[in-house]
């Protein structure tokens, strides 16, 4: 199990990039298996949520080469963290049964999206992972699917699921959280299902799956928060893209140059999909300096160049449609909140409960370790500032983006800060101790 130890003081400077987008990662490789021929990934994110999804697909028949990015492994931070990708894609009906149970690791992504895929196909499949992943809520997606006409067998609302592939029917759901990972399988499940398939959104759920699909030829359409998909007339066109690199990833290094005085940074090839983007929103608000430059479209997704310099942030409220909008940004926005002055408060999340850890209860008390002013709520937290955070041994809790958050912590601390179990942070952000490392961070891996 690595530990990160971090020195805090210094100033973070120059250009960098980081991954590509774990969300268009795992559905390029998913929607690509499902085109009619090959399709061409460039920047695909080798972290362990994004490999496991890799390796299910191959599981299920699907060929995929690597063509270079170097050697990867699963766990552990490694240095090449860019892959391209040519997924030999059979078409919609093109997958076979896998001769074991399809091991999700520890990703919700792929183990949600990857049950809509199977439940219209006419074998029988097994998905399962990690204890972590064995213990989050999957009745958000086994309802609708089954509502489609999917048999599913899970355990008290949790995997292993068990999917027999049946002939589907469009169903019109009106979703109870605002979820991409439900609204996407429930698209995906829509794909192999007769008539039309109706998602009703209640928030603005980060939006990827659509435009692929759109991109691919399917045909989806929006009106509000609705997507409307209607069978296709036919087979799915392969992808040829380019991933751009992960805001939710970008999130770190940005907020750390904001609340290292004097810092500045650029991020370069940043997708900020409107979906995405209630990050940067919300730190604009508490007076940070962050500009968007050199926009432009990659991949059907529009990517800027991020700058940011560091900045004095005031307390702010955040509810209703911005969390959606920066479901994954909560970590973070705590340690940028405890250096903030006054009061940030947080609501209307109570989705952090069931993310990769219950992030409002891990974050608070790893965060009060380090001497934070942070109170849990029910959907959300409260964050007086700004404290000087002192160094002590903290615990990712296996959460990689509690681990980054740590780690952006510890470089505003008043001394040394060691984040055990810190190998997890390869789940989302390989090569995070290089980036780091390479804008003036003094982070290493022990
Ligand atoms: C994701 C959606 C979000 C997010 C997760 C990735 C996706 O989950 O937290 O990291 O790729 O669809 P929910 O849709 O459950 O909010």
């Amino acid at each position: 199990m690595s530990n990160l130890v971090i020195q805090p003081g210094h100033v973070l400077r120059g250009v960098a990039r980081v991954p590509g987008d774990k969300s268009i990662s795992h559905r390029a490789v998913m929607l690509g298996a499902l085109a009619d021929g090959a399709s061409h990934i460039e920047g695909f994110l080798p972290g362990g949520d994004c490999m496991a999804t890799l390796q299910c697909m191959r599981e299920l028949g699907i060929e995929i080469h690597i063509n270079g990015g170097g050697s990867f492994v699963m766990a552990g931070i490694q240095p090449s963290y860019s892959l391209s990708l040519t997924i030999r894609g059979k078409g919609l009906r093109g997958l076979q049964q896998p001769a074991a149970p399809l091991n999700c690791v520890r990703s919700g992504t792929t183990m949600r999206l990857l049950a809509g895929v199977l439940a219209g196909q006419t074998f029988e499949s097994v998905l399962t992972g990690e204890v972590q992943l064995l213990r989050r809520p999957m009745r958000r997606i086994t309802e609708p699917l089954r509502a489609m006409g999917a048999s599913i067998d899970d355990v008290d609302g949790k995997a292993p699921l068990t999917i027999r592939g049946r002939t589907l029917h469009g169903f019109d759901h009106s979703l109870t959280v605002a979820s991409a990972q439900v609204k996407s399988a429930i698209l995906l499940a829509g794909l192999f299902a007769e008539g039309k398939t109706v998602v009703r959104q209640p928030g603005p759920a980060r939006d990827h799956t659509e435009r692929m699909l759109a991109a691919m030829g399917a045909n989806i359409s929006t009106n509000g928060l609705d997507v409307i998909l209607s069978p296709l007339s036919s087979s799915l066109a392969p992808l040829s893209l380019t991933v751009p690199g992960d805001i939710s990833s970008a999130a770190f290094p940005l907020v750390a140059a904001l609340l290292v005085a004097e810092s500045e940074i650029t991020l370069e090839g940043i997708g900020i999909n409107p979906t995405r983007t209630g990050l940067l929103d919300v730190l604009q608000a508490m007076g940070a300096n962050i500009t968007l430059m050199a926009l432009r479209e990659q991949g059907g997704e529009p990517v800027a160049d991020v700058t940011v310099r560091g900045s004095r942030l005031t307390g702010t409220e955040i509810g209703g449609d911005t969390v959606v909008r920066m479901i994954d940004e909560f970590p973070v926005l705590a340690v940028a909140a405890t250096q903030a002055h006054g009061a940030t408060v947080v609501r209307d999340a109570r989705e952090l409960r069931v993310k990769e850890t219950d992030r409002i209860a891990t974050v608070a008390e790893e965060l009060t370790k380090l001497g934070a002013n942070i109170t849990p709520q029910p959907d959300g937290f409260v964050v007086e500032g700004p404290t000087s955070l002192q160094g002590s041994r903290v615990n990712s809790h296996g959460d990689h983006r509690l681990g980054m958050a740590l780690a952006v912590a510890g470089l505003v601390a008043e001394d040394e800060v060691l984040i055990e179990n810190a190998g997890c942070i390869a789940d989302s952000f390989p090569g995070f101790v290089e980036v780091m490392t390479r804008l003036g961070g003094k982070v290493k891996l022990i």
